[in-house]
């Protein structure tokens, strides 16, 4: 068998990471990985088991995890407990508020690194998060770090969630994402052959096109 392809896309939260690397795949004709959504998984099993997250401890959200996989569906993995999609649950405010404690765990570290490396084992992947390019996927033949203006991250965060974009909202929401920034600061840092990309300016389908095109070069 020739050997799968990696394209990497790490950087900060709110960056267009996921859905560009969606896009990204869906051109190529590779699979998505968020690997995010393994952390935000884990999270969200771990509230559903021991709702205090105060009680948590590695074991404990080890043995909550147990429960997940991942699915493919369209051109992206997706997490999956009890055979129900869990998308919706991984994507609120709770699983938000706690997963970065989680992230912190270095065996819960392992379990995501090795559970996308088995996911990844038999395709051509883009496979988005944090350390993707510098841990999980170091010889990874293209390795993008996206980056973008806080501000103007929290804006594209704000019209997703199809909330009105006041003054106040936005000060609130930029806040907010500095701070998420500062607990994964650690493990979101640019290997050091990675092209760093900056969204700021860019539209998603110009930054789509940006990629595709630096994959197409080394191909
Ligand atoms: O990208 P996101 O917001 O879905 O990530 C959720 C959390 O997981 C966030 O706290 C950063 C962390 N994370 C990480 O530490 N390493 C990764 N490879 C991906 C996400």
């Amino acid at each position: 068998m020739s050997e799968k392809k990696v394209i990497t896309i790490d950087g900060p939260a709110a960056s267009g990471k996921s859905s560009t690397a969606q896009m990204v795949a869906e051109r190529l004709g590779f699979l998505h990985v968020d690997s995010g959504s393994l952390y935000r998984a884990a999270t969200a099993a771990a509230l559903r088991v021991v709702p205090d997250p105060a009680e948590w401890t590695e074991e404990v959200v080890l043995g909550a995890a147990r429960a997940i996989s991942l699915l493919p569906a369209r051109s992206s993995f997706y997490p999956v407990m009890g055979g129900r999609s869990v998308e919706e649950e991984i994507r609120g405010d709770r699983v938000t508020a706690n997963v970065s404690a989680v992230a912190k765990m270095p065996r819960v570290r392992d379990w995501v690194n090795e559970t996308v490396r088995n996911t990844s084992a038999d395709h051509n992947v883009v496979v988005d998060g944090r350390d993707i390019g510098t841990v999980v996927f170091p010889k990874a033949r293209l390795k993008i770090f996206l980056v973008a203006d806080a501000e103007v991250r929290a804006k594209r965060r704000l019209i997703q969630k199809a909330g009105e974009v006041t003054d106040a909202r936005l000060a609130e929401e930029t806040r907010a994402l500095l701070e998420r920034d500062e607990r994964d600061a650690s493990q979101t840092v640019p290997a050091a052959d990675a092209v760093v990309v900056d969204s700021t300016i860019l539209t998603q389908a110009e930054q789509v096109a940006k990629i595709v095109a630096l994959a197409e070069d080394r191909a």
